[in-house]
């Protein structure tokens, strides 16, 4: 009776402390064993109490071995680290835009500004979109300039080399006034390096309306290039394309004040970063569009090479291999 007493008192507030209070009863040597020793001395008539009293006593203390320990166990789940609720939460961990996105969309906000759209088109094309309409007939040399996959031939399909084709499709399916751009992604059969991959990113964009003249043309590259870099001089050396007459290539003056900027431009300081021309009258002819009544220009850059401008990255390989060390260093750019 008075160690069932003392046991209903006794309270413990620390692992330790509860495991004394369990080896002093329940132990190998502890009281109760002492006990049941002492069971075969007892006189026979009073085996029968002594021994409800001591099963009692053992179930007793059992029971505070186990209220304790649960007690314990739960104050843990109360202040602890799952239990606190007024505990501030786990932030998520944000991921970062990919500097392809990041550059595409900063090129379609800027031609946002002044009434461009933006159109697109299947990565997988046929003949007609890539080539034919864009007055690249069957056998003409100028296929040759962009090497192809074929997905299939005769008829032959195609993954596009270049987002002119979503332009073909966008000048088929509208009327002019035209005024659009086209992101996506293209593929040429082209050795991989840190300079040109086998697929690229590209922003086509295309102008059609009455009286568009070449000046217009380079009143636009020129707000362009002086938006995305901050630099703006540029200067347009002739060139050639199937779908443009004339054709021009774009370079911005990137200057020569670092080591980095002699390497890039080849000590020149000039960087090239678009080709352009006014659509040739045989390719609105091929969309339906009158070349006596419209005329227009078009221009194409390659998103890849000015994201590796824009955040000096020094080989375009990096891009597409979903290295997250690269990638969240694109967190703060937005
Ligand atoms: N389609 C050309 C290319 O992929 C770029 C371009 C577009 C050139 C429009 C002139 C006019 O290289």
């Amino acid at each position: 009776k008075k160690h069932i007493k003392e046991i209903e008192q006794f309270s413990a507030d620390t692992a330790e402390a509860v495991e004394a209070f369990r080896i002093k009863y329940l132990g190998k040597k502890g009281l109760l064993n002492d006990f049941f020793a002492e069971f075969k001395n007892v006189p026979n008539e009073q085996k029968k109490e002594f021994g409800l009293a001591i099963n009692q006593l053992k179930k007793v203390a059992a029971d505070k071995v186990n209220d304790l320990k649960g007690a314990m166990e739960s104050n843990v789940a109360d202040t602890g680290v799952y239990g606190d609720l007024t505990r501030p939460g786990e932030p998520i961990e944000l991921g970062a835009r990919h500097p392809i996105s990041i550059v595409k969309n900063q090129i379609i906000e800027i031609f946002s500004r002044i009434g461009f759209n933006v159109s697109e088109g299947p990565e997988i094309e046929d003949d007609w979109h890539n080539f034919t309409a864009l007055n690249l007939p069957e056998y003409h040399p100028a296929r040759d300039m962009q090497d192809t996959f074929f997905v299939q031939t005769n008829p032959d399909i195609l993954l596009r080399t270049h987002t002119s084709s979503v332009q073909v499709r966008y000048m088929e399916s509208n009327t002019p006034p035209i005024r659009t751009i086209s992101p996506g992604r293209v593929y040429r059969n082209e050795a991989i390096s840190a300079r040109s991959h086998c697929f690229f990113h590209q922003v086509e964009g295309l102008y059609i309306d009455k009286n568009v003249s070449f000046a217009d043309l380079k009143q636009t590259l020129q707000f362009f290039t002086t938006e995305l870099f901050g630099k703006s001089k540029i200067r347009l050396r002739p060139s050639y394309f199937p779908f443009t007459e004339p054709s021009a290539e774009v370079d911005v003056y990137w200057g020569l004040e670092t080591e980095a900027d002699y390497r890039m431009t080849k000590g020149t300081g000039w960087l090239e970063i678009m080709g352009c021309g006014m659509v040739d009258p045989n390719v609105l002819t091929n969309c339906d569009i009158d070349p006596e009544e419209y005329s227009g220009f078009a221009f194409g850059m390659g998103i890849d090479r000015i994201a590796l401008l824009l955040h000096q990255i020094s080989d375009i390989r990096l891009l597409s291999e979903n290295d997250v060390r690269f990638l969240e260093q694109f967190k703060s750019a937005l």
